[in-house]
């Protein structure tokens, strides 16, 4: 390590450059002590928010009925999309990258019942306008979003995985219903946890960042 290195770097950027989406080796059998989602919950609290306010609330489901029904509501959610987006996928040129991605959603979609841990990420949205403009969206999202990825880090850290998902959202009400969640709140994602089988996850292909960045003018 040189003297300006804070952190050993092959820790850190093997942890940041191989936190993948996991769905098909999530353990669905090994289970998770209640401790190890407070510790990964614990350090996501270092994350940033607007106006340092930690609106946050995290809903932690691990009842199986409970599961059960989130399984559900996201599979109703998830089908009409993934069902599209597996033809959309068919027709592209990328090596077959969509077409695993949205296999491997698919798999989860039939799975997300038997995921012991569910985590809920929830935001205040009590003091939104109707019709927020895009400003207030960009203070939202980004008062919750990085604190998910310090969780999810978290639990890749400690050999767990998860996968930011969406696909339930557009059943936020019933889910709301079905946990208690207040209407102030707005839920942002679902993610479901568990042990990895194996630990050997690897970067992914993406852009070269020259396509992407613009150094002092775009
Ligand atoms: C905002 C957002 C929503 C997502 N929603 C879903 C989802 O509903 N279901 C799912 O299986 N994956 C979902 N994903 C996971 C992406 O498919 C995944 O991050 C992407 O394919 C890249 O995979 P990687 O993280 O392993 O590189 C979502 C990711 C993000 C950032």
């Amino acid at each position: 390590m040189d003297t300006m290195t804070v952190f050993d770097l092959s820790v850190t950027d093997a942890l940041l450059s191989t936190t993948r989406a996991v769905r098909k080796r999530l353990d669905l059998d090994r289970p998770v002590p209640a401790e190890v989602i407070n510790e990964c919950l614990d350090l996501s609290q270092q994350a940033p928010t607007g106006s340092n306010r930690q609106g946050w609330a995290w809903l932690v489901v691990t009842d199986k009925d409970k599961r059960a029904a989130l399984g559900e509501m996201y599979h109703r959610g998830a089908m009409a999309y993934l069902n599209q987006a597996e033809k959309d996928a068919a027709q592209m040129d990328d090596g077959g990258q969509t077409s695993r991605v949205i296999d491997s959603a698919l798999y989860l979609a039939d799975k997300l019942q038997d995921v012991p841990v569910h985590v809920i990420p929830c935001i205040n949205v009590g003091l939104m306008p109707d019709n927020p403009p895009r400003a207030a969206w960009a203070g939202v999202m980004g008062s919750i979003m990085p604190a998910v990825w310090s969780f999810q880090l978290a639990l890749r850290a400690r050999g767990l995985g998860s996968v930011l998902t969406t696909l339930h959202l557009s059943q936020e009400k019933e889910a709301a219903a079905l946990l208690g969640i207040p209407d102030d709140f707005m839920q942002v994602a679902l993610l479901p946890v568990a042990y990895t089988m194996g630990t050997d996850f690897k970067p992914a292909k993406r852009p070269p960042i020259g396509d992407i960045t613009h150094w002092e003018q775009w």
